[in-house]
């Protein structure tokens, strides 16, 4: 288990690189990726047969090739995210598939395209298997169960239970079963994924549900999915999960079923979060700084356009102040952080709620940068054009070089595709 993570509140460098060339060259907000970083957390996982990277957590191209040449595969929920895997390189056949396509519909496009090309399915819900039996008979396909329970970091993450819309109600796989015979289709595989962010207790009782379901399903699975939802330690100190513990509790379960089944049976693990969320920094320049009654705000160039988890969920995220006087001895304060948008709720310091919290940081001056830390997972994909803001620039560092791998959005991107209506 890695050490838990200490944070810095002020930073010069990031991967090797000084923060203040790397905004010079770039410019803010800017996205920063270090790839070793995700290398590790990838070795972490290596116990597991396949690690099947969950592409919504960070989808930009480049990430995605970094994670194929180092073995994952990937779980996409989209026609677009298909099409990022294969423009990645991914290929459609092989054991494991290379590229799944988890979810509770399909539109027509997605319907479209994983019936052309083949992609291996992964129904969430009995209408998919009726959608995908219709037009692809003889296929294999897998599927997603919702157990009956589930957690997460926020009660928007947790993806179990029936106030959640995910997955083939666990009393239905028996009919779902049946109804894939009816397509002739073959049911190879069951996979869980309860939520994300979720605490080891939760994530062990998915074990068990497992086991019972596909003892219910029988010899035809060969694989099994734990889904994702292995969370990192945001705060200080925090404590990693233990993953070795985690693996043998799985790996029972799966020799367990091996044993009836009388053969091999595939492990694998489908983790967005744990793979990149440490990896990427986000880089903003400080341009105001203002006291408003008791509270002094930085306000800062990035928005909960380019990172929404506080907004959306009160998600907390390290911190830290980029001295451009290169001054690293500061006194500290509590502070605010807020970006650029026309919304109160434009704050990155805030608790689920909407409340704003305040944070120790040190002393900074218009002029400084600010980093938003463990900003890999769930921040750039979930980026947006809000208050006609583009979306921001993003940069792989690896073995010290800087790679922009997304050039920030032009204005003519931003409003390509609108038009005005000709007046008659
Ligand atoms: N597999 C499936 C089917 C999923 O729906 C998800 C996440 C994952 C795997 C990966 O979960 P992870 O290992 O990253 O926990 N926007 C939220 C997280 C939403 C996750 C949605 N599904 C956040 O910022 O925390």
């Amino acid at each position: 288990m890695p050490e838990p993570p200490s944070y810095p509140t002020i930073r010069t460098h990031i991967a090797g690189l000084p923060v203040a060339e790397l905004a010079g060259q770039f410019g803010t907000p800017v996205y920063v990726y270090d790839a070793a970083t995700i290398r590790r957390r990838l070795a972490d996982l290596a116990a597991f047969d396949c690690v099947r990277y969950a592409v919504k957590a960070c989808s930009n191209l480049a990430i995605l090739d970094l994670l194929r040449r180092e073995g994952a595969v990937v779980d996409t929920v989209s026609s677009q995210e298909v099409r990022r895997a294969l423009a990645a390189g991914y290929e459609v056949q092989g054991t494991p598939p290379p590229i799944v396509y988890t979810a509770d519909i399909f539109d027509a496009a997605s319907l479209e395209l994983v019936v052309g090309q083949g992609v291996h399915v992964n129904c969430g819900s009995p209408d998919m298997i009726d959608q995908y039996g219709r037009l692809a008979p003889g296929r294999e396909i897998t599927l997603r169960i919702n157990p009956g329970f589930g957690h997460g970091h926020s009660q928007k993450t947790n993806t179990g239970g029936d106030q959640s819309k995910h997955g083939i109600w666990h009393e239905q796989l028996g009919e779902c079963l049946e109804k894939a015979l009816k397509y002739d289709l073959r049911v190879t595989g069951l996979h869980v994924h309860i939520g994300s962010g979720c605490d080891m207790e939760h994530l062990s009782q998915i074990c068990d549900a497992m086991e019972r379901l596909a003892r219910q399903a029988g010899p035809m699975i060969h694989s099994v999915s734990t889904g994702g939802g292995v969370p990192i330690p945001y705060h200080d100190g925090e404590a990693y999960v233990d993953l070795d513990a985690y693996f043998s509790l799985w790996d029972s379960t799966r020799k367990r079923l091996e044993e009836t089944f009388g053969h091999p049976v595939r492990l694998e693990i489908e983790p967005g979060r744990y793979l990149v969320a440490e990896s990427g920094y986000l880089i903003a320049e400080i341009r105001a700084v203002k006291k408003q009654g008791q509270n002094c705000f930085y306000l800062v160039d990035a928005g909960f356009n380019n990172l929404a988890r506080p907004i959306l969920y009160g998600a907390y995220h390290p911190i830290s102040i980029v001295p451009h006087d290169g001054v690293t001895d500061r006194p500290e304060q509590d502070v605010v952080v807020g970006g650029p948008l026309c919304e109160s709720g434009d704050i990155f310091t805030q608790e689920e709620g909407g409340y704003v919290a305040r944070r120790r940081l040190p002393e900074a001056a218009v002029g400084d940068w600010l980093v938003i830390e463990c900003a890999g997972a769930y921040c750039a994909s979930m980026g947006s054009n809000y208050n006609s803001r583009p979306m921001a620039a993003e940069v792989l560092i690896d073995d010290g070089q800087a790679a922009l791998i997304r050039r920030r959005q032009s204005f003519d991107e931003i409003v390509a595709g609108e038009t005005i209506p000709k007046s008659s």
